[in-house]
């Protein structure tokens, strides 16, 4: 897919990315808040694009958390949280969301953190076999976290 090109989100490309949100997921935000993940976090905020078409057709977007590590006992240290992530549905199993996390975990490191984090529907197992093959682990499980009372899974890398 060479006409797939990876690349951090700009201003411009908000109203392309709220509709792929809007398209893919339940879980969906205002446009401020994809701005101020933007404003603060933009290595984590990563766009793909087909430029045979000038379209945009997938995004991943993440934030720096303090807390304590998931992998290192009762350690405070920074971890990137993987917000949301999606890729419209015509260009999926091609590696696209292979290529986001990747660069956004890239992000995630020049920051400074040391491991990622993320939540997962139990029953998305596309997503779950993503996480796992990128090298998340599962850690927990997180009883009613959606709005619909469907249990996450707590998913954690290091980088
Ligand atoms: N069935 C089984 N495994 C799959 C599938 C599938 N349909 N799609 C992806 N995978 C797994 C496979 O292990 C795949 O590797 P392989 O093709 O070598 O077997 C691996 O994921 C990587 O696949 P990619 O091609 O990189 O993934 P894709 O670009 O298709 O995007 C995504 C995956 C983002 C989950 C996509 O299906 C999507 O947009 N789904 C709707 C939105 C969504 O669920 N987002 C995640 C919510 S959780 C969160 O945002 C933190
Ligand atoms: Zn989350």
């Amino acid at each position: 897919m060479e006409q797939i090109h990876i690349r951090p989100f700009q201003p411009e490309d908000l109203q392309r990315v709220v509709s792929i949100n809007r398209t893919c997921l339940p879980e969906n935000y205002p446009g401020l808040f994809f701005m101020s993940l933007y404003e603060s976090f933009p290595k984590a905020f990563i766009v793909a694009e087909d430029i045979e078409t000038n379209t945009l057709i997938g995004y991943v977007m993440g934030r720096i958390e303090r807390g304590f590590s998931s992998l290192k006992g009762y350690k405070l240290t920074k971890k990137g949280h993987i917000v949301s992530i999606a890729i419209i549905e015509k260009y999926r199993r091609k590696g696209i969301a292979t290529r986001l996390l990747e660069a956004a975990l890239e992000g995630f490191r020049e920051y400074g953190a040391s491991e990622s984090f993320l939540e997962v529907r139990e029953s998305n197992i596309e997503a779950v076999n993503l996480y796992q093959k990128i090298g998340y682990v599962e850690k927990k499980v997180l009883p009613g976290y959606y709005r619909d009372g469907e249990d996450a899974l707590l998913f954690t890398c290091p980088l």
